[in-house]
């Protein structure tokens, strides 16, 4: 088993990651005995492993009861945390009682909010069984829902107590949710550590066999980078946090002209990470201190495709609607983009000040 500690003092946890974790009661036990615990996931996730679950946390001497809700973004809404809220009070949960986040972003992000609002904030336990969730949601407590008008508009943060990773679960997420959670996987090598970006090219064999081993090593690794961000920025007031964006405000403005649905969020970040790696290239390409070059670029489109994630937008797409559809990123500020651009491998900066047209031909050059 592979422990991380998330240090953020009176509000640290552990992020424990093992395989069979979620079917031990001993995992459990210090945060929910004498507790009653409320199960919150979603249809698909619930019927493959909510049992188990619940076997686990009975083990451990605690009541629980489980809730789910139809699978997918479309529920992570006022409607779904409103009948969330209302299980809970008739689960008869109190102050001391906690609630299991289990399943991927979608169940994290919904379980988390009620965590944070029932009876004024109760304990959250994360169980992540997607990628995705593994490596970036579970871990630094944002929390909330999507309104109509936009994604991720309402919400707060709320830590977990204990975070509980069993990468054995992957077995059942299907291939696109593994290369969607393998595009935020490469994003931590290239903003923040280029001895795990070489150590994803060097095991690509193991990445697309999902050897268990692998994936251990990979999700144990992110989770450490992710707690390093979110101990150094747990509000994301300083900026650093904001690092995580990396490839999303593209990736974004993608998925709102190509219509949510054609791009997975993952594949439009994939795309995104390779428009701002040739930003970065045409921001530098008069600067004597250039950095960022065409070969790292390809380093970087190389590892993605042989992921299976795409690099590139097909003619059809209007570069001048993705541009666009940059501003309405909640990260601009003040009308103006803010974004996250390469160094080298292992080092990003957020430049503020990127001219119009670099942007479009950053763009542009990854329309083929
Ligand atoms: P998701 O929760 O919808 O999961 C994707 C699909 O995989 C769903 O159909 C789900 O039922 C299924 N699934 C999950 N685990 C499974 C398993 N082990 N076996 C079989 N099926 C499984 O979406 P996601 O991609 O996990 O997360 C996306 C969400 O996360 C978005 O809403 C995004 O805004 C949010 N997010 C939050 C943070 C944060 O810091 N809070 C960070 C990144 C993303
Ligand atoms: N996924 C972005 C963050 O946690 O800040």
């Amino acid at each position: 088993m592979h422990k991380i500690k998330v240090n953020l003092k009176e509000r640290g946890y552990d992020i424990l990651i093992g395989k069979g974790i979620i079917t031990r009661s001993s995992a459990l036990k210090d945060h929910v005995s004498g507790r009653s615990c409320l199960v919150m996931t979603d249809s698909n996730v619930g019927r493959i492993y909510g049992a188990y679950v619940m076997k686990a946390l009975k083990n451990a001497g605690t009541t629980a009861h489980v809730v789910s809700f139809k699978a997918g973004e479309s529920s992570k809404n006022i409607d779904t945390f409103g009948k969330m809220l209302r299980h809970a009070c008739r689960a008869g949960l109190d102050r001391s009682s906690v609630i299991v986040a289990l399943g991927g972003g979608v169940p994290g992000d919904v379980a988390g909010f009620v965590a944070a609002s029932y009876m004024r904030g109760v304990k959250l336990i994360q169980i992540p069984t997607s990628l995705l969730a593994m490596v970036d949601s579970s871990v630094g407590g944002k929390t909330g829902i999507d309104l109509p008008e936009g994604k991720n508009l309402v919400g707060v943060f709320w830590q977990p107590s204990l975070v509980l990773i069993d990468p054995s679960v992957l077995k059942t997420l299907p291939k696109r949710e593994i290369r969607c959670g393998l595009a935020e996987i490469v994003k931590y090598g290239v903003i923040m550590d280029d001895k795990f970006f070489s150590f994803l090219e060097k095991n690509l064999y193991g990445i697309k066999k999902m050897e268990p081993n692998t994936y251990g090593k990979i999700i144990a690794r992110c989770c450490e980078l992710k707690a390093k961000v979110v101990c150094a920025d747990e509000r994301e007031t300083t900026g650093l946090r904001a690092i995580l964006n990396y490839g999303h405000t593209f990736g974004h403005a993608i998925e709102t002209v190509t219509g949510y649905g054609k791009f997975a969020h993952g594949e439009a970040v994939s795309i995104g990470m390779c428009m701002a790696a040739n930003l970065a290239i045409q921001c530098n390409k008069f600067a004597l201190d250039n950095k960022f070059s065409q070969e790292l670029a390809n380093r970087q489109k190389y590892l993605l495709q042989a992921i299976g994630l795409p690099t590139s937008l097909c003619t059809g797409i209007s570069p001048v609607k993705i541009y666009k559809a940059m501003f309405k990123d909640k990260k601009a500020e003040k009308g103006k983009l803010r974004l996250v651009l390469p160094v080298r491998i292992g080092k990003v900066s957020i430049v503020k000040d990127v001219k119009a047209e670099d942007v479009m031909e950053a763009i542009e050059s990854v329309v083929s």
